[in-house]
């Protein structure tokens, strides 16, 4: 079975694999019309196509695909591209996307702050308490930033009926068996209305295995509650699953304005504020640490990193805990060191070492092994470069020597004596003798044969703005 985790790095794989084996061109393409029509009948409301009709209604299937593409925000090509097919194969909520608007078309809301709601039913995989400690704690996001009050029941009808139901269920919305569409809720209403339903052949998890039964049902109930998908990456509301870290998961600012815009504010004195999702091309935009990775360039940033292909240019920005669910978001500093293969991943006084994308066993470690003082607790940025790592902290830098593994004597030295024309550092790479330093939303190259810097930019033209 596919698990989300590796599900980037397969298709990667398989995208080089394709050209490596021709499948042939017609089969392929034949099977992704077939595949796209099919996503775009379920979730972009095109009407059904007979294969004989296929030839006059292209129109209409581009046109579809179109608004697919946009509300993703991909390349609005009308072609079913690679980006295209990657973004299809995820899974999904079953809730059709329909406009990038987040309320619900008609605005459909409880009028009642006081909803009940009840498990009519549970998963073979999961404890019963665990599952009722995850639908108690996604109704909590919601009923956190606004008036409303959930209650379970466990007789008579609740306002919000929780069920798990395999393949067709009796609502013209059949699912679909393993990954694919995971689940799927109505929107405020009598009856059926803001009823939830699980997919019982998912397996349901409380970890971050696939699938987290908060974070799908968290997301169901905004659907339950009146909210459309919304095209922000990070919003709980993106129609695409996504692993955060439960135990600290905060409801996305994009979701707590759409829910409140609908049921106003919580009473609470202190109003719940939640992360944004930093855009590429946000003029204000800084980095907390960067490195290369055999070749490509990552980006870290908050929960997210962006990755820059270097032949291709193309920047693709991702969740850190869908390729490493046991990072913390927040990484403060990165290097690649070349001579081992291995990336190392600083936050706090603990690091990681990466091979690939895989985290090697034994980690994280303290940052005291590199022989830091105690008075060192983070550090802001670092980078390796012909067997010496350099560390930045505050205004200063040390040394490492990687191969005697010790710090060089005479460290730590002031930054701006050495790198004339900077103080401080968020993050920095090498790359082609240079070392290309982020401080603010600025970056600086560094030539390392000349000792001087040579260009300065917005930091992030590296993420392909202008
Ligand atoms: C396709 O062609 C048939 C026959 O010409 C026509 O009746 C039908 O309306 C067309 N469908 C679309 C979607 O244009
Ligand atoms: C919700 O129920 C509580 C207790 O039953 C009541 O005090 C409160 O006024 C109700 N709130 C609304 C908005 O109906
Ligand atoms: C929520 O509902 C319960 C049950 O009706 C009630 O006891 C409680 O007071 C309500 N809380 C609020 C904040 O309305
Ligand atoms: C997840 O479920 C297991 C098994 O029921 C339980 O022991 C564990 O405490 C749960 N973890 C969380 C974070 O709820
Ligand atoms: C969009 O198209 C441009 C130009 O063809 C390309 O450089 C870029 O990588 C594409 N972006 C995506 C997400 O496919
Ligand atoms: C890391 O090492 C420092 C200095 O030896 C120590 O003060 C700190 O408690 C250690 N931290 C952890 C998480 O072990
Ligand atoms: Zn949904
Ligand atoms: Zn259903």
């Amino acid at each position: 079975m596919l698990s989300l985790k590796t599900l980037p790095l397969l298709l990667l794989l398989h995208t080089q694999l394709s050209t490596a084996f021709p499948v042939p061109a017609e089969s392929l393409e034949e099977k992704n019309t077939k595949f796209v029509q099919n996503y775009l009948e379920k979730f972009y409301h095109l009407p059904k196509i007979h294969q004989s009709e296929r030839k006059n209604s292209t129109s209409v299937i581009v046109e579809k695909l179109k608004e697919m593409q946009r509300f993703f925000g991909l390349n609005v090509t009308g072609k079913p591209d690679d980006e295209t097919l990657k973004t299809m194969e995820k899974p999904r909520c079953g809730v059709p996307d329909g406009s990038d608007f987040m309320l619900t078309p008609g605005n459909p809301k409880w009028e009642n702050m006081n909803l009940t709601y009840r498990i009519r039913n549970y998963p073979f995989n999961l404890r019963k308490d665990d599952v009722e400690t995850a639908i108690k704690r996604a109704f909590e996001i919601w009923s956190d930033p606004t008036p409303l009050n959930f209650t379970r029941i466990l007789k008579g009808k609740a306002d919000i009926e929780i069920g798990f139901f395999i393949k067709d269920h009796g609502d013209n919305s059949p699912f679909d068996g393993p990954n694919g569409i995971l689940a799927h809720a109505f929107q405020p209403g009598y009856g059926i209305g803001g009823d939830a339903h699980f997919d019982a052949e998912e397996t349901w998890t409380n970890t971050s295995r696939n699938y987290n039964l908060f974070l799908v049902a968290a997301h169901e109930f905004g659907h339950s509650l009146g909210l459309s998908h919304s095209s922000d990456p990070g919003a709980l509301m993106y129609p695409t699953y996504a692993f955060r870290e439960p135990s600290t998961y905060l409801l996305p600012q994009d979701d707590i304005n759409g829910i409140q815009a609908i049921y106003g504010h919580s009473s609470n004195p202190i109003q719940p504020t939640g992360p944004s999702t930093p855009t590429a091309c946000d003029p204000r935009l800084t980095f907390d640490a960067i490195t290369t990775l055999r070749g490509e360039i990552f980006f870290f940033k908050d929960m997210y990193f962006w990755r820059r292909h270097p032949q291709l240019r193309s920047v693709q920005q991702d969740f850190i805990s869908l390729f490493w669910p046991s990072l913390p978001n927040g990484i403060q500093a990165a290097y690649e060191d070349l001579d081992k293969d291995l990336v190392f991943l600083f936050k706090g006084n603990q690091y990681w070492a990466l091979s690939g994308y895989d985290i090697q066993q034994g980690y994280p470690k303290n940052i005291s092994n590199y022989g830091f003082p105690c008075s060192v607790q983070a550090i802001d940025a670092a980078v390796s470069y012909r067997g010496k790592t350099y560390f930045f902290v505050n205004n200063q830098f040390w040394r490492y020597d990687n191969q005697g593994q010790f710090m060089e004597p005479g460290y730590p030295k002031s930054i701006a004596n050495t790198f004339q024309g900077i103080e401080r550092v968020d993050a920095v790479f090498q790359q082609h003798d240079f070392f290309f330093f982020f401080s603010g939303p600025r970056y600086y190259a560094f030539n390392l044969n000349a000792h001087r810097f040579t260009r300065v930019g917005r930091g992030n033209k590296w993420l392909n703005c202008r």
